[in-house]
């Protein structure tokens, strides 16, 4: 499964590129909002540091104006990948974008039949928000599930990204369904290195060498 950082923060980015957990980056108007950020400028150093597909997302609601924002984020970096949401304006903006050769990645989807939609558009990725559903009583790792059997059924090459990950529990599940990419924020990814039993045997082997009085350096 591919990791994509969910953040516009330049230097978590960096930490999770360097030690080869960041396959792309997904940033959204929230995130933009909250980096304090001009979004032509961090996209672009953003898609200078990672080698993996960079989602910059449109913020027009129209097809027409769409496509013209999607062109202009796509042409920041050859590894940007147009984000739009799933309204039906979104899926002609994908239709356009993807016939043009510019990855596409359909966020804001919440149900098997969206995604269903989104690959037939020629959508590179479809983002099923998990955390979102969840927030509403539904379970959104179904939604993966069932997207997975649609996709697999006829053999659509659209990724599945798990995005709107809350937790190192939501990771696994995805990872057990087999989407394609989890988009999840920097704090979750570096959670999933936690167990309290390595913790607990890392502290009992401390104390043991302090024992022997050894050295290796
Ligand atoms: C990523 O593409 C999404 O915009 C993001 O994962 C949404 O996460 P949230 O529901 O925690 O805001």
């Amino acid at each position: 499964m591919k990791f994509f950082v969910d953040t516009a923060e330049v230097d978590a980015i960096a930490e999770l590129n360097d030690l080869g957990m960041c396959d792309g980056v997904t940033t959204n108007p929230s995130l933009i909002m909250k980096s304090g950020r001009d979004i032509l400028e961090v996209t672009k150093e953003i898609a200078a540091m990672v080698s993996g597909p960079v989602s910059a997302e449109v913020v027009a609601l129209k097809a027409e104006d769409m496509i013209a924002e999607g062109r202009k984020l796509a042409k920041i970096a050859d590894n940007i990948a147009v984000k739009v949401p799933l309204t039906w304006d979104g899926l002609k903006t994908c239709n356009v974008l993807s016939a043009e050769g510019t990855m596409v990645n359909v966020t804001l989807c919440f149900s098997a039949n969206q995604a269903l939609l989104a690959a037939k558009a020629g959508a590179t990725f479809i983002s099923p928000f998990i955390g979102r559903l969840d927030d509403i009583n539904l379970d959104g790792l179904d939604v993966i599930d069932e997207i997975r059997t649609i996709y697999d059924n006829y053999g659509f090459d659209t990724q599945i990204l798990a995005a709107s990950i809350r937790s190192v529990n939501h990771a696994k599940e995805c990872a057990m369904i087999g989407a394609d990419v989890m988009t999840a924020p920097p704090e979750i990814i570096k959670k999933m290195a936690n167990h309290v039993l390595t913790d607990k045997g890392l502290d009992a082997f401390m104390k043991d060498w302090a024992k022997t009085g050894q050295k290796i350096l």
